[in-house]
């Protein structure tokens, strides 16, 4: 059975990451007065001084470990479905295909409803608890929506999900089987997000959405803490993310540096690429245009769900993070998605989310525009299990009434 120890607690106070304005922690939060994200902010010091690299050493291998990197003041706020800490998986694959040395793959789909959204979730449903909400809210592209209905199911809270129309049906069938009154909704991720902000005040509810509330980026930042602790405490030269609202990117952003001020890891930086579907690419426009805020974009399509956000409320800081690293933004087609997903799931036995394939598209674009370097060390997300999508029928039958034509039994 999963216990959580007592453990310190650090959070000093909320900020916005805009005008830097402080904001008293431990209340309920979602935008800043300037209407932009509120960053939870801790007494480094004093966390530097409590907190060492052995004493995390020998504690179980999942999210809590980083107790006192998270704002949860009390363990029995605590709402877990089991969240483990994912393998990095090196793809030896790719490193031939490719000429590389170093290429890994960070599994988020091993986690709690199949993909990256349990970190986020499990953090904004503990604080909710912490807070004493009880009704939530969420506009959801699939995977959030399932994250938020099983951890406040699991905590026994209401919730409501309202998903684009095209949204996987699997989806939305997770997140109705999980407990949530559940939407589909003849629009995009921002259209959900209006229902959500406007039904507030006739309903009551919370809203979850990315990057509203101060919480849902101190869960999706353990995976920089992870994957620093995973590499050594060192890190890879370049992380290929796949951007849609950027809380995987800014929460990592936020944890290299949160672990810079304590002194466990230097100044170096992976360059960060934030990957995006040719058909949703605000981040990129905004990116080659010298921009630091993202515009709508139109008529947004992309099979890749999880990254069709046509416009982020968080653009600035994934467009900090991306230049102060050196990094870039890039596209990927559609089809090159579908391809590098056959491609990986049938040579090496790695079944990724089409926003997990994007990255690797897009590692073997940006090979070959010289962008990366073959001699840099490569991270690649994978933010879902590939189980959650549709795939190719397999049209092979046979027959056991007739005798079996074993030289028939061809494997293309
Ligand atoms: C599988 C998958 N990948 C990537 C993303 C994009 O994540 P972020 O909002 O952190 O950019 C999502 C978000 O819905 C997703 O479900």
């Amino acid at each position: 059975m999963q216990e959580f120890p007592d453990r310190k607690t650090f959070v000093s106070h909320l900020e916005c990451s805009e005008t830097g304005r402080h904001y008293p922690a431990d209340q309920i939060h979602n935008l800043s007065d300037a209407g932009k994200p509120l960053l939870v902010r801790y007494d480094l010091n004093a966390l530097k001084t409590y907190l060492t690299k052995p004493m995390l050493r020998n504690r179980p291998a999942n999210l809590w470990r980083y107790r006192e990197f998270l704002p949860v003041r009390k363990t029995e706020n605590i709402v877990s479905l089991g969240e483990i800490m994912t393998p990095v998986i090196r793809s030896r694959y790719l490193e031939s295909k490719l000429g590389m040395d170093a290429v890994a793959i960070k599994d988020e789909g091993r986690l709690p409803t199949g993909s990256f959204k349990a970190r986020g979730i499990a953090l904004a449903v503990s604080m909710a608890k912490e807070l004493g909400l009880t009704k939530l809210a969420i506009p959801t592209n699939g995977n959030a929506g399932a994250a938020l209905a099983a951890y406040s199911s699991r905590a026994g809270m209401q919730s409501y999900a309202f998903c684009p129309e095209d949204t996987p049906e699997v989806n939305v069938r997770e997140i109705a089987m999980q407990g949530a009154a559940t939407f589909r909704v003849n629009g995009l991720i921002n259209d959900c997000g209006k229902i959500v902000r406007e039904g507030q005040p006739h309903m009551d509810w919370f809203d979850i959405s990315t990057l509203k509330e101060p919480y849902r980026i101190e869960g999706k930042k353990t995976m920089g803490l992870e994957l620093c602790e995973q590499y050594q405490w060192q890190l890879p030269d370049v992380i290929l993310y796949p951007t849609g609202g950027g809380t995987g990117l800014i929460g990592m952003w936020k944890a290299f540096a949160e672990l810079e001020a304590i002194g466990w890891i230097g100044s170096k930086r992976p360059r960060m690429i934030a990957v995006q579907a040719e058909g949703c690419a605000p981040i990129v426009k905004a990116f080659d245009a010298g921009d630091r805020y993202a515009a709508l974009w139109q008529n947004a399509s992309t099979l890749a769900a999880g990254i069709r956000v046509p416009v982020a409320i968080g653009d600035f800081l994934i467009l900090d993070a991306v230049r102060q690293s050196q990094g870039f933004a890039c596209s990927v087609s559609d089809e090159d998605i579908e391809l590098t997903q056959r491609e990986l799931a049938s040579r090496e036995g790695l079944l990724l989310c089409p926003e997990g394939a994007a990255t690797v598209a897009a590692l073997i674009q940006e090979i070959n525009t010289g962008r990366i370097d073959k001699n840099e060390s490569v991270l690649l997300f994978n933010c879902a299990t590939g189980l959650k999508y549709e795939m190719p029928e397999s049209q092979s039958h046979l027959d056991i009434t007739h005798p079996i034509d074993y030289a028939g039994l061809v494997h293309e």
